[in-house]
């Protein structure tokens, strides 16, 4: 099977490197779990591991066109990076740091934020989600359950605290529970959960944007998204209505079945003071990339990690926010990074991933756009929202 990655990088071909920057990288341990596609074919989908060689590709792209698409899933990436005091840089430790931190934070202040909103929200969701999943045949529904797809599970505290009290809910004799993700370190983690639960789930390393198919057309599932991945869709900066690039997303979301509902968590506060403040929280979190590079890529001694900050850049009106963020570029550099010289000045600004906010009225509209019925919204009225959709044909 030929792979191909989005952005034309092939398996199977090394990266072109450069004699004056001998490659340094070192292979990641490949996921043990099963790893199978069904759907429209039943042919096995390995490990990708063109995956992981694209990131030389993705940085390539943001330090000449200073917006690379595809960075986003590369935060969350281990690595063997290291900042100057020899502090770990890793994307997925760094993201299970910020995740914990969020949620103690909000234990000792008592405040409300977006990891403990969105925790409250699905407990509503697993105590309702029998009555949303209401399959035209009855009787067979309650017989065969309905499958479970998680695009983006992350930790697997999320995956415990969110998605398996849904795939116990919704059990029967021939439902499944399948997981999509960029990250080897989360699926591993989860895979050795499940190992151990004795719980049989089927663990795909891919893009959760990629459109495909999981599910056979007698099969009913239920597809989620929670963490507010849904808000990091790609999009250049635009001060108008993402509305083009949200329904083309929610389209290939209601792909994954013929027959499925959907919960799609978003934050819909829309004020900059809130999201500027949030995400400026852990720089660190979104700069991880920059050390991945230093450790991994084949990149020439004036590289310097420390020579980017974090800045979240905000736009938007009423129906939508989109946190841009943004590395600042603080002094004049001129590496080498895979045989091509960068050339970057003090002050430029790279564009590394979105995260968009939606009101609730703006979501529902691009719902609908993209063949959904809307049967809820779960709200904390506060800026965290999950939105319960139904494919109609
Ligand atoms: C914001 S975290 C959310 C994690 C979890 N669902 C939660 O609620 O905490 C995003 C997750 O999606 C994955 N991810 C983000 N973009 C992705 C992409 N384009 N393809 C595959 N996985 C992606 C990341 O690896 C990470 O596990």
């Amino acid at each position: 099977m030929t792979i191909q990655t989005p952005n034309g990088f092939r398996p199977g071909r090394s990266p072109r490197r450069d004699k004056a920057c001998p490659r340094r990288s070192a292979t990641p341990p490949s996921l043990t779990a099963e790893v199978t596609q069904l759907g429209k074919s039943d042919e096995p989908l390995k490990d990708r591991e063109e995956i992981s060689l694209s990131f030389l590709e993705t940085s390539l792209q943001l330090f000449q066109q200073k917006y690379a698409p595809d960075l986003g899933p590369e935060q969350y990436a281990h690595h063997t990076g290291v900042d100057r005091e020899g502090n770990p840089m890793s994307g997925a430790l760094l993201w299970a740091k910020a995740e914990a931190q969020r949620i103690s934070n909000a234990l000792v202040t008592g405040t409300t934020n977006m990891v403990d909103a969105e925790l409250k929200l699905v407990q509503k969701l697993h105590e309702r989600v029998r009555d949303y999943v209401q399959w035209y045949h009855q009787d067979e529904r309650c017989r065969k359950g309905v499958s479970v797809l998680e695009y983006g599970p992350g930790t697997v505290r999320a995956f415990q605290q969110k998605t398996l009290p849904l795939v116990t809910a919704l059990r029967g004799e021939t439902s499944r529970c399948t997981l999509v993700d960029r990250s080897k370190e989360f699926l591993g983690d989860i895979a050795q959960l499940s190992s151990a639960l004795g719980l049989k789930i089927e663990i795909i390393r891919d893009d959760i944007f990629s459109g495909r198919r999981y599910f056979c057309d007698d099969e009913a599932a239920f597809a989620v998204m929670f963490g507010r991945t849904f808000g990091n869709l790609a999009a250049p900066i635009n001060g108008s209505p993402p509305v083009e690039a949200v329904v083309e997303t929610l389209k290939k979301i209601s792909n994954s079945a013929k027959r499925c509902w959907v919960a799609i968590s978003i934050g819909s506060d829309l004020r900059r003071d809130v999201a500027k403040s949030y995400y400026e929280a852990h720089p660190e979190f979104q700069l991880n990339v920059f050390y991945r590079m230093k450790a991994e890529l084949p990149v020439d001694a004036n590289f310097d990690p420390e020579a980017f900050e974090y800045e979240s850049d905000v736009r938007g009106e009423d129906q939508f926010m989109q946190v841009i963020h943004t590395a600042v570029v603080k002094r004049n550099l001129d590496f080498c990074i895979g045989g091509k010289e960068i050339i970057l000045s003090s002050g430029d600004r790279l564009h590394l991933k979105n995260s968009f906010s939606f009101s609730e009225l703006f979501f529902k509209k691009c719902a609908r756009r993209a063949g959904f019925v809307s049967i809820d919204v779960l709200s904390d009225n506060a800026g965290s929202d999950i939105h319960v959709l139904k494919r109609v044909d």
